[in-house]
């Protein structure tokens, strides 16, 4: 029987700062992880540059059944913390928009700084081994590995249900019931949206072309560029509002927001009138697009034939485009897991389970989930730092 303060499950973003922190306070740590590689979601994010924070962290930014939970961590390690870390480290990053911060190398950066940390607070990293029994009975008991260890205390970091193909397991939530800790609901979040096969078949057409739009539903809007893609919408405004979608509801996409096309359309009607519509139209919108736009308009001819009414008609097409998406990519693509551990049943300031000493969520597990743009990211160092300050 091995002997360990804490053994911590999943090597990813919040598990390996967790592991971090309690080794730095002299705890023994035992960090485990089923996949052959540590932090292979860092590796990956941001198309490989990994967008680890973000300048602008906020309530807002994050959807639970309890927004202000993550509120505590998230100011008790802040992003100003992280980018200390990674300033640091010596790694260079840059602001690419709406505060989103992205190494100016490669994501490795990031998870070589977290192994020289691990490292250096002694931390024992296993990997390619799984966690097969789990139990309690005054100290925790598993079986990882064919071994049997004793740990005071156990911290599921294993995320979300998002790229099984990456390793990712139901593992937490079955934790999670195992000991009576009531989990959200779990659906994909960030994910690219799909049609039916009426509404799919002129996007298709489109694929490859992106646009710069305001994307819409209910009363929630993205500002952010859209990509049609071969089997529906994506790009950063349409993964944002995947979050807020349910099955059943439309969007609403504004395919031209820096211009108003009834009065601009209008005002060429006077000088050019002899243009195709989908020509004129093209001055605002790449141009198969704009054909799109004035076929769902159901116009033909030259500006000047259009009349008021048919120019509102096309300035709704392009504006006030309502689509019914059929669903979305699923688990396969999606970024993140919306829901998860029900964040009523943990401690806000340590994340441990109020009804269970010892066992502690953190991470995408939890019923946290941040926008695009390195929110994610955040929680998991926030939340992770915060249990490692008492596990
Ligand atoms: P994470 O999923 O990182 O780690 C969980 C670990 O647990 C994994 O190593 C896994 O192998 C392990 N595990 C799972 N089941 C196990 C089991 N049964 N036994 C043992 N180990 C097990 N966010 C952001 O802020 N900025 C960004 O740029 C991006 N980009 C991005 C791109 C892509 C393609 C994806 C899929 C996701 C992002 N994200 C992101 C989201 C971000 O990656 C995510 O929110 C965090 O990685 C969550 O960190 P966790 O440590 O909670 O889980």
């Amino acid at each position: 029987m091995q002997n360990y303060d804490t053994v911590v499950i999943g090597a990813g973003a919040a598990g390996m700062m967790c592991a971090i922190e309690a080794g730095r306070r002299g705890r023994r740590v035992l960090l485990v992880d089923h996949a052959k590689a540590a932090g292979d979601k860092i590796r990956i994010s941001g198309g490989g540059r990994c967008n680890f924070t973000n300048l602008h962290i906020a309530s807002e930014k994050f959807l639970s059944q309890n927004q202000r939970f993550a509120l505590s961590a998230l100011a008790r390690f802040s992003q100003w913390d992280f980018i200390g870390r990674v300033a640091g480290a010596g790694i260079e990053y840059h602001e690419k928009t709406l505060g989103q911060l992205f190494c100016d190398g490669r994501s490795q950066q990031i998870i070589d700084m977290l192994l020289r940390d691990m490292h250096d607070t002694g931390v024992t990293l296993r990997l390619n081994t799984s966690v097969e029994r789990l139990s309690h009975d005054g100290s925790y008991r598993l079986l990882i590995g064919g071994e049997d260890i004793d740990a005071q205390s156990v911290v599921i970091a294993t995320g979300g249900k998002s790229i099984p193909k990456m390793g990712a397991t139901d593992f937490g939530y079955r934790v999670a019931t195992q000991f009576g800790v009531p989990v959200v609901e779990t659906r994909p979040a960030l994910v690219p949206l799909t049609f039916a096969e009426q509404d799919l078949a002129p996007i298709k057409l489109l694929a490859g072309t992106s646009v710069f739009t305001s994307v819409s539903c209910g009363k929630t809007t993205f500002d952010e560029g859209m990509l049609f893609t071969h089997r529906g919408l994506s790009g950063p405004s349409i993964l944002q509002i995947s979050s807020y979608w349910r099955d059943g509801q439309e969007i609403s996409v504004d395919l031209a927001l820096n211009a108003d096309v009834k009065s601009e359309l209008a005002k060429a009607r006077q000088v050019s009138g002899r243009k195709a519509i989908s020509t004129a139209l093209s001055a605002f919108l790449p141009k198969a697009v704009a054909a799109d736009a004035v076929r769902r308009a159901k116009l033909t001819g030259n500006l000047a034939d259009q009349s008021d009414a048919a120019l509102d008609i096309l300035a709704d097409a392009v504006h006030r485009w309502t689509l019914k998406p059929a669903g979305s990519e699923g688990y396969r693509t999606a970024e993140v897991t919306l829901g998860g551990v029900d964040t009523d049943a943990l401690d806000a300031k340590t994340m441990q389970v109020k009804a269970q000493p010892g066992l502690f969520f953190i991470g995408e597990v939890v019923d946290v989930t941040g926008w695009l743009g390195g929110y994610n990211f955040q929680w998991a160092w926030s939340s992770g730092w915060a249990a490692g300050q008492v596990v």
